[in-house]
């Protein structure tokens, strides 16, 4: 058969076989954000397009290539959501959340789009599990936000449970720091241009010269490691914060490793940047990135207020875990498949059918067709039990129940069938 229409290129049908994998998932990514005190916030699915040319920032590759952006029928310019941080921000400073005790913090799951170039673990529609703590500038938030990423993935008990994962981190310092630091990394590079990559002679180094660092290019890689390094550029208070927050790292036992090239790919970033890498180490397999914002809410109208947060894809973590789980997480299979005899027992039995719904039993009507295909359409979906309505038991005003695993069968009021089936009693 020839497919008229198909799922947009970069963007994937979740199907009912991967959705116990999803709300495992996610329901760990929930129940961590709580042990944590973040609360949901859900922000609109499209946002005014300035808000992300002026957080993520014009000359990044999201804001240059990457964004949905239409004008709808009034005449404005809106962005499908590129990202999660700049519309928290714009939330917190719309609705006066600098009243509320500080930091607010706040976790997110959505999906975000951005008009990549597909590949395995990169999409055009990814979701992420995010979260942020704004209104405070301690370096004890900043090792907060990386435990609830590092305990989400890796805690066997209320995490995901992955193994080998790689916390990198690195300080990009403050604005004041960064003329000094951006003057050193051009000096370093003027003489090397002709070995450096197309993008990165003339864009990188013209426009965003602290990302000549995180060039997945070979030959820009190679130079990298004799580049001038961030945390050597730091100020006094800077790099207090940096030390800092290494101690508590330490104090928490999660592990990290100096990364003195992971700059991020968005504009906001001030001091403290992170990511986790799972162990095949490629650039669209990150699975978290995050980082310090305190300019961006004064960048976005609001007075200077300090923010950090991470964004995690879900695809990629999904993935993660299938690959890595010994088994998948158990769906509950139908209580019940009501079966029937006959069309003249079908009115009882899609009568009883709804009545064990309304007492909260997954139940489903069986297909109309021979009572031994209805059968083999129960066992295909593992129900627990079969209830068949046959004439004589309809007469009597009861059913048998087959139990699936023991073949054991016996014949129950239909007032009764709920509580066999283990409905709690009314
Ligand atoms: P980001 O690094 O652009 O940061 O995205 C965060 C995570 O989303 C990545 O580490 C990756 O797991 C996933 N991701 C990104 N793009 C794709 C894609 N095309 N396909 C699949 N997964 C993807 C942010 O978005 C920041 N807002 C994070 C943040 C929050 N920083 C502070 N607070």
């Amino acid at each position: 058969m020839a497919l008229l229409f198909r799922a947009p290129r970069g963007t994937q049908d979740i199907l009912p076989e991967d959705q116990p994998w999803w709300r495992f998932v996610v329901a760990r990514a929930e129940e961590t954000a709580r042990r944590f005190g973040y609360r949901r916030i859900d922000t609109p699915m499209f946002e005014q397009a300035g808000l992300f040319v002026r957080s993520v920032g014009a000359g990044t590759d999201i804001v240059e290539k990457e964004t949905y952006t239409f004008t709808d029928r009034g005449g404005e310019e809106m962005t499908l959501r590129a990202e999660g941080t700049a519309p928290v921000c714009r939330a917190y400073l719309e609705h006066g959340m600098h009243t509320w005790p500080q930091p607010v913090r706040l976790y997110y799951i959505c999906p975000i789009f951005r008009y990549e170039r597909p590949q395995a673990g990169r999409y055009r529609q990814h979701h992420q599990f995010g979260i942020e703590a704004i209104g405070d500038a301690s370096p004890t938030v900043d090792a907060e936000i990386i435990e609830v990423g590092w305990r989400f993935l890796t805690d066997a008990q209320r995490g995901l449970g992955l193994r080998n994962l790689q916390l990198l981190i690195n300080s990009i310092g403050c604005p004041q720091d960064r003329p000094a630091y951006v003057q050193s990394l051009r000096a370093y590079y003027e003489p090397l241009l002709p070995r450096l990559c197309p993008d990165c002679r003339g864009r990188r180094f013209h426009k965003a010269p602290l990302r000549l660092l995180d060039c997945k290019q070979e030959s820009c890689q190679a130079l990298t490691a004799e580049a001038p390094r961030s945390v050597d550029f730091l100020c006094g208070a800077c790099q207090e914060h940096w030390e800092a927050l290494q101690g508590y790292l330490k104090a928490l036992d999660i592990p990290f490793s100096v990364e003195h090239r992971l700059v991020r790919g968005l504009d906001y970033y001030t001091r403290t940047v992170f990511e986790v890498q799972p162990p095949e180490e490629r650039a669209q397999a990150v699975l978290m990135g995050g980082g310090r914002y305190d300019g961006l809410i004064e960048e976005l109208g609001g007075k200077p207020t300090p923010g950090i947060g991470f964004g995690s894809g879900l695809e990629r973590i999904v993935l993660q875990v299938q690959r890595q789980a010994s088994s998948p997480p158990q769906e509950a299979p139908p209580d019940a498949v009501v079966a029937y005899a006959g069309t003249d027992t079908l009115l009882q039995a899609l009568t009883l059918a709804s009545h064990l719904r309304q007492q909260g039993l997954c139940a489903l009507l069986a297909p109309q067709r021979s009572l031994k295909g209805q059968l083999r359409w129960a066992s295909a979906l593992q129900a627990r039990y079969t209830l068949v309505v046959g004439s004589a038991e309809a007469q009597r005003g009861t059913v048998v129940v087959k139990d699936m695993a023991t073949g054991e069968q016996k014949e129950v009021g239909v007032e009764g069938v709920a509580q066999a089936l283990g409905a709690p009693a009314n």
